[in-house]
């Protein structure tokens, strides 16, 4: 089943799907006009905004903005990969997959990188084998042989080139393996191995694909821990480690625990606990959150019960909080001070483990909590400084219903009742139709929405605004993206922005706004889109005002305990 998936292939597996067929044979759909229109399976409504286009063969959904095409669309509603999902539609069709197969030279680069290291797993796991030194360091740490061949662990001798010169014997080009992140350069342009005195944890991805590794000293020596560089294969806050071996025990996943190291998903696994992944030396983002919900609908996070474990837990739950709804959920477990869950399991055994994790504070409690920790609720004032906290968090929860649980929440905090809509202020005297109480992220791509099909609305916008925006600057931003391209050219039609798209990775999401149709008037889209963008910025602010108050109140906090 190796070799490449030509990509004719799949273009023409697309394009011979029907995507209303596939689509309307998992939910149910009706014609409106071109198109056809059901519930949206990705989010909870109760009136149609997901929509497909048996012209276009792609689905959106103008509520939480999921599109793509018919593969897309199996991938997220049948939890596939790509190639499980291309699989999956040609078996539909009665079609086989065909590989390329011994099209070493012609295939893209990384093919080669993905060659080099999986020669490296072997030939670290070939040194490991004749080191007694670093199989009693393993054994002293309790792993057995068994978890030690599941998760592909090695050893790099203390050498500058023991790994490159094996691997550039079996024809790998130096180029390559510096690529790959095997290798890395010193000032004069010398290429040496990476990883040197160290037991390597082989990090792969979701197909168990090697794509980088992290490494251990276990002499002495700094950093403890050494990953992989960002490569194009391997990026620290995109990937977890340990979720491919997770699904290899159970494809199904109930339950993630995301734990903070390498040696905290072995131990576990060594004492029966293999549902365990561990980001790599970074704090959990977003891209990390959306992988696992990918794959899981609960992810338990363990951090330590110390200060900083709890800022690390706050922040993991402020990331979480657009992926969480009424069947996703993140739950926080706090260890002993001075424990990890490798120190914890190994003392105290698996069950004990498991406990907490039964126990576990689930995200919501978690985030009134916390923010309620310092605050006196009896007091009015620490009513509003709570409602001035929690309102934008809950903002950035994407599920409308979940929203309006946690409104009702602060209401009986606060007294402060929500339920309603907010009144407008007086000098806006036109109403709008829609409004924005989506999460920022979505926010923008509305607004790359409205500048796609309408560039002009880039004038509405004062000097001052711009800059401000500008200021927020991320590049890989969707909107930054059109309104690059806009501002060099403010007549251009949505068809010719498409043409000059840079990116392929997204160019799907740019089709999908520029063919979404605009319900709003000109004025009124003048309106939205300035009342977004101002709501953008406030947002930022706000998100930059609940961190200084926290940071105060925290402060406030800890100078008490040393006084008292
Ligand atoms: P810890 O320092 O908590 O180590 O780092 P650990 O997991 O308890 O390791 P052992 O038990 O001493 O072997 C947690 C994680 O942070 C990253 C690694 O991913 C590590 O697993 N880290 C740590 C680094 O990337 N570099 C370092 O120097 C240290
Ligand atoms: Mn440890």
């Amino acid at each position: 089943m190796s070799g490449l998936i030509p990509q004719t292939f799949i273009n023409d597996l697309i394009e011979s799907a029907d995507i209303v067929e596939i689509i309307g044979s998992r939910l149910e759909l009706k014609k409106a006009g071109r198109n056809f229109q059901g519930l949206c399976p990705f989010h909870n409504e109760k009136t149609p905004s997901f929509s497909v286009s048996p012209e276009k063969q792609f689905f959106h959904c103008f509520g939480c903005k999921e599109s793509g095409t018919v593969l897309t669309f199996l991938m997220k509603y049948e939890n596939l990969d790509f190639v499980e999902a291309i699989e999956a539609l040609a078996k539909h069709l009665g079609r086989d997959v065909p590989r390329e197969r011994g099209k070493r030279d012609s295939a893209p680069e990384q093919t080669k990188e993905l060659h080099a290291l999986e020669s490296a797993v072997q030939i670290f796991k070939d040194n490991l084998r004749n080191s007694s030194e670093a199989i009693s360091y393993l054994k002293r740490r309790g792993i057995s042989g068994e978890i030690a061949r599941d998760f592909g662990l090695g050893y790099a001798p203390d050498e500058w080139q023991h790994l490159s010169s094996k691997l550039e014997k079996d024809g790998f080009s130096a180029q390559v393996l510096l690529n790959s992140g095997l290798t890395t350069t010193n000032d004069r342009g010398r290429h040496y191995d990476r990883f040197r005195g160290r037991i390597t944890f082989p990090i792969r991805n979701i197909r168990g694909k090697t794509i980088g590794f992290g490494g251990r000293v276990f002499r002495d020596g700094t950093p403890k821990y050494l990953n992989s560089p960002e490569t194009k294969l391997f990026s620290k806050s995109k990937e977890v480690y340990g979720l491919f071996e997770a699904r290899k025990g159970n494809q199904r996943l109930d339950r993630l625990i995301l734990v903070e190291g390498y040696m905290d998903v072995i131990a576990l696994a060594q004492h029966g606990i293999r549902n365990v992944v561990a980001t790599l030396g970074t704090a959990v983002g977003e891209d990390h959150l959306r992988k696992m919900y990918r794959y899981s609908r609960e992810i338990v996070c363990c951090f330590d019960g110390d200060e900083a474990g709890r800022s690390a837990a706050f922040r993991a739950l402020e990331a979480a909080l657009p992926f969480l709804d009424e069947k996703k959920r993140i739950h926080f477990i706090f260890l002993p001070n001075g424990e990890d869950p490798d120190s914890f399991v190994n003392r105290n055994g698996s069950d004990r483990f498991l406990e907490l994790v039964q126990s576990s504070t689930p995200g919501f409690e978690y985030l009134f909590s916390s923010l309620g920790s310092n605050l006196d609720l009896s007091l009015l004032d620490d009513k509003v400084a709570l409602a001035g906290l929690a309102r934008p968090l809950i903002d950035r929860v994407n599920s409308k219903l979940a929203r309006d649980v946690l409104l009702a929440r602060l209401g009986e905090l606060t007294g402060l009742d929500l339920s309603k809509p907010q009144p407008r202020g007086a000098s806006k005297p036109i109403q709008v139709r829609r409004d924005f109480s989506q999460p920022v992220q979505k926010l923008s791509e509305r607004l790359a929405g409205m500048l796609v099909r309408r560039p002009e609305l880039l004038k509405v916008l004062s000097i001052e605004d711009r800059d401000a925006l500008a200021a927020l600057g991320n590049e890989s931003d969707l909107f930054f993206k059109v309104e690059t391209i806009i501002s060099r050219d403010p007549n251009l039609l949505p068809e010719e922005l498409i043409s000059r798209w840079p990116d392929a990775e997204d160019v799907d999401k740019v089709v999908a706004l520029a063919n979404f149709e605009e319900v709003l008037g000109v004025d009124e889209q003048e309106i939205q889109f300035l009342e977004g963008v101002g709501r953008w910025l406030g947002l930022r602010e706000a998100n930059a005002e609940v961190e200084r108050l926290k940071k105060h109140i925290n402060d406030r906090g800890e100078e008490g305990t040393v006084n008292n």
